[in-house]
């Protein structure tokens, strides 16, 4: 299988990268070139393709002949970075390639999603400063994600729980509403996390799903599963 990964040096590009080296797939890289040196040890066993991930060009040759697409949404910059991403890759990706796109809880498919008062207030707080300073674009992602709901293409939006680093636990387990019980935690490992993204390639009954995911070993995920 070859499967190209658009923002490959972020930590989760990268944990991606070694999750699909790990599974044999032939992997294409796309990241900024002023991070390409972030791959330095993966160089000689990956292709990558450096620029910006909204460049349609570099990912109309990019994606070619991949059969899945791991794209990082990425909330920062303020010029339609992940929406033009998003849109690049599914206009270019091959007919019926297997398309995972990463985001946060703060992605609702159906609008049926219940948040907190404490995540309502840091997701204000976190869009005011990133506005003001020009850093963030939290609608642009939202923006992203709506394209992406209102395709008929083979995709799949992961949406992830507050992160941490560490050694992977497993799987995560994952929910279609925020605010249902087995994702109470919110916490998985980054390295859960893509391997998620990953093993979304091959599971179909994830296909037109936006899974919210959790830590298999949370305190939230053990209960509910135990009793499941
Ligand atoms: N962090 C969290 O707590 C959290 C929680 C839930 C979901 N998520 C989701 O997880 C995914 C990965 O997030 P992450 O926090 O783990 O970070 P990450 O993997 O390190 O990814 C950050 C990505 O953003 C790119 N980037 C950074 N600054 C940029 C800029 N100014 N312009 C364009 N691209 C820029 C990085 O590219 P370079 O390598 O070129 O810098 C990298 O590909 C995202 O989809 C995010 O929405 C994160």
């Amino acid at each position: 299988m070859k499967v190209c990964i658009v923002g490959a040096s972020g930590k989760l590009g990268q944990y991606m990268v070694q999750h699909c080296l790990d599974r044999g797939y032939e992997v294409v890289g796309v990241c900024r070139s002023k991070s390409v040196d972030k791959l330095d040890r993966l160089k000689d066993r990956i292709t990558v393709f450096s620029g910006a991930t909204n460049d349609r060009e570099l990912i109309r040759n990019a994606v070619e002949g991949c059969e899945g697409v791991l794209t990082v949404l990425v909330p920062w910059g303020v010029q339609q970075y992940s929406s033009g991403t998003a849109q690049a890759v599914m206009d270019f990706a091959e007919p019926g390639a297997r398309l995972i796109f990463s985001c946060g809880w703060h992605i609702s498919m159906d609008g049926k999603d219940v948040y907190s008062w404490k995540f309502k207030a840091f997701f204000k707080f976190f869009d005011a400063i990133g506005k003001f300073f020009r850093m963030v674009e939290l609608n642009d992602q939202v923006e992203a994600c709506k394209r992406i709901f209102e395709s008929d293409l083979q995709w799949t939006v992961v949406r992830g729980s507050d992160l941490e680093e560490g050694e992977s636990e497993g799987l995560p387990v994952w929910s279609k509403h925020i605010g249902d019980p087995i994702l109470r935690s919110n916490l998985t490992r980054r390295t859960d996390f893509a391997l998620f993204m990953v093993a979304a390639i091959e599971n179909n009954d994830l296909i037109h799903q936006a899974p919210a995911i959790v830590g298999c070993q949370t305190p939230s995920a053990l209960e509910h599963t135990q009793k499941a």
